[in-house]
């Protein structure tokens, strides 16, 4: 695995080793912190934030109750141990389940500070092995930075009342330049309610258990996919009485597949003779399989880290989903039976593809049949199938590659146990179109991507339903890069950057929808690694209408300001005009059958 900083200076010395025409082509998208020329050292320190709906315990419940679980350091901690600290579930917990309650919300809370400079650095949060946070630090000022992230980590109640061990892994590296040191404590917020739902809808999982790797480890518990044909696995058996199960998978993508939505073709490369500029084309889908079956597809969205094309577009409003990366969820009910047998079982991610280095595990959520040591299933029918297409033209360094790709898996199967024979279906369908076009020598690269997948699950008993999911997200990514104005090792970078998530969810007899996108533009002047001048700026639409709530947001910087800045938590506008001249210029689409929650 390459050390985090060295990525970066690698691309940029092979830059100079180029002929001056091509010198913009390996460009380098992913910087440490800077200052703008008129930055003031006696203001106080900048809060950087990410912008998402605020978390609200459910009507009724009580709490919080609040417990610190880490308070640590990250200075020199790249390839070193993660940071660990015994858990053991706050009492508060034990006293409520003794009243015979339930956690209600269970939120974990990230708070950090930081001060000087320093890269983007990733990080994960695991308990007992299960992973519960992957998040990207934000990069500090000589004045200081703040930030704070909370994820809803309520499905984990089951980890969370048993003893275990927190770990955090973020490598960063501090030498004479790279100055900041993160200073973060992990709290967590429980809530809890009266009587727990009663089986089998009951919505959170009996057990989880990590596909991770085990501690002791010089890095953090995920697992690093290198190449194309890297296949990471874990082998686990699970209790003979599941009924249901699913896997909860978390992704990041570093090094030379940091922007992989950006890779040429390695025909352009080598045409060219670019070698130091990251390929393999421009799609990636990993792939989740138990034993031999391919029993989900994960296509990520394209989260952009805080230090990411131009640093100055994500301060202090930082990139959808960088804070709090998203995760997917994959249900392989359908093939338990396949693994009731008490004996173990290969869970393995593979990314098609891949280059050095992608971070991917996994939670398997499982549901128990308390009223039965053995369930039984079989596997009634099963479909998983791909396509990919490049259609590439290119002369010199001047090139257009329209990458197309599809997938669906679908299966069917049921479970028989204390609740009855539960027929459950999963289908995932994805799509992608990617426009890559190079122009002016190379020294322009424009790309449009739009990623679109749709889920659902169903659970029948008899003609009964008795779960009902449907989710259906598009993710919308536009990005120009323009350099130019190059004179000895000095050059400027424009940069432009839409993206975001249309996301439509339906459950059970909830539903809700989500439109969040940015629009950022940014302009650098580069020299030798560091930037030495820029600007940026960015705005930010976030609407929720939900069965739960609605929420909306409306938020601008530039230059480290917020300049504007409108929010709103009802559901009294009405919600379909919130926004929606900036998500039509953007062309992030709406995701057909929006909800319309009328006030
Ligand atoms: C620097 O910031 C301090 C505190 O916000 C302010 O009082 C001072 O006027 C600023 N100085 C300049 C030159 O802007
Ligand atoms: C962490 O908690 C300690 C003790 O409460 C506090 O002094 C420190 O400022 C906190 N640090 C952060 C980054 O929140
Ligand atoms: C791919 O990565 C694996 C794991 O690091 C390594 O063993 C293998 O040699 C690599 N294959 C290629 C073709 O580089
Ligand atoms: C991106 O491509 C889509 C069609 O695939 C198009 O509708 C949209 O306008 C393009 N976006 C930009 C910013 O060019
Ligand atoms: C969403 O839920 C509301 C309230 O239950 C319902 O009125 C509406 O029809 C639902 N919308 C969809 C698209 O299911
Ligand atoms: C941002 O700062 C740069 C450099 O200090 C300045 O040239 C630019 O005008 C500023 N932009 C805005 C929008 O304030």
């Amino acid at each position: 695995m390459a050390s985090p900083a060295t990525s970066s200076c690698l691309l940029f010395l092979l830059a100079l080793l180029l002929p001056l025409s091509a010198f913009a082509v390996p460009r380098r998208l992913r910087f440490p912190s800077l200052e703008l020329a008129s930055f003031n050292a006696s203001e106080p320190p900048s809060t950087f934030f990410e912008v998402d709906r605020p978390i609200r315990p459910p009507r009724g419940s009580v709490g919080p109750c609040s417990a610190l679980l880490l308070s640590g350091s990250f200075g020199y901690t790249y390839g070193r141990p993660p940071s660990t600290a015994a858990y053991a579930p706050p009492e508060c917990l034990g006293a409520a389940r003794g009243r015979g309650g339930s956690v209600a919300l269970a939120v974990l809370e990230w708070t950090a500070d930081c001060r000087g400079r320093q890269f983007d650095r990733i990080f994960g949060v695991w308990l007992s092995g299960a992973e519960l946070l992957r998040s990207c630090t934000a990069e500090p000022r000589p004045n200081g930075i703040l930030w704070s992230v909370s994820r809803d980590v309520t499905r984990y109640a089951a980890l969370l009342s048993e003893p275990g061990e927190i770990a955090v892994y973020l490598g960063n590296i501090v030498d004479r330049t790279y100055t900041g040191v993160y200073h973060a404590n992990l709290t967590l917020h429980l809530y809890f309610d009266s009587a727990p739902p009663p089986p089998p809808q009951q919505q959170h999982a009996d057990l989880i258990l990590p596909i991770s790797r085990s501690l002791p480890l010089y890095d953090g518990q995920w697992f690093a996919i290198q190449n194309s044909t890297d296949v990471q696995s874990k082998k686990l058996a699970i209790p003979s009485n599941t009924y249901r199960a699913v896997l909860e998978v978390f992704v990041s993508f570093h090094g030379s597949d940091e922007f992989w939505y950006t890779n040429p073709p390695n025909e352009y490369i080598e045409a060219n003779k670019l070698s130091g500029l990251p390929g393999n084309g421009a799609f990636r889908e990993i792939i989740v399989k138990v034993d031999e079956d391919i029993v989900g597809a994960v296509w990520p969205f394209t989260v952009i880290y805080t230090g990411g094309v131009n640093p100055l577009l994500w301060r202090p409003i930082t990139g959808v989903g960088s804070f709090n990366l998203p995760t997917y969820d994959i249900d392989i009910t359908p093939f338990l039976g396949k693994f009731l047998d008490g004996k173990e079982h290969d869970f393995g991610f593979g990314v098609t593809n891949a280059l050095d280095v992608w971070y991917i595990d996994a939670n398997l959520h499982l549901w128990l049949d308390h009223k039965s040591v053995r369930t039984t299933g079989g596997l009634v029918s099963y479909d998983a199938a791909a396509s990919e297409h490049v259609q590439s033209e290119f002369s010199g360094l001047t090139g257009r590659f329209v990458t197309t790709a599809s997938r669906h898996v679908s299966a069917t199967g049921w479970v028989e146990s204390s609740h009855g024979k539960v027929m459950t279906t999963f289908n995932q369908r994805f799509s992608y179109v990617n426009s890559n076009v190079y122009s002016k020598s190379g020294s322009v690269q424009v790309v449009n991507q739009t990623i679109d997948t749709k889920s659902d699950v169903s659970a029948t008993i008899g003609g009964t339903v008795l779960l009902s999911e449907e989710v259906h997200q598009v993710f919308p990514l536009y990005l120009f890069d323009g350099t130019s104005d190059e004179v000895g090792d000095e050059y400027s970078l424009v940069s432009v950057v839409k993206l975001g998530i249309s996301e439509k969810r339906q459950q059970d007899f909830s539903n809700s929808s989500l439109q969040n996108a940015q629009s950022a533009r940014g302009s650098m002047r580069v020299k030798k690694n560091l930037v030495v001048s820029g600007s940026g700026e960015n705005h930010q639409v976030y609407r929720y209408v939900g069965t739960d709530g609605c929420y909306f947001r409306d938020v601008s910087s530039k230059n480290y300001t917020v300049v504007l800045d409108h929010s709103d938590g009802s559901c009294l506008r009405r919600p379909r005009d919130v926004g929606s001249r900036f998500f039509s210029r953007l062309s992030i689409p709406s995701v057909d059958g929006a909800v319309n929650v009328e006030s």
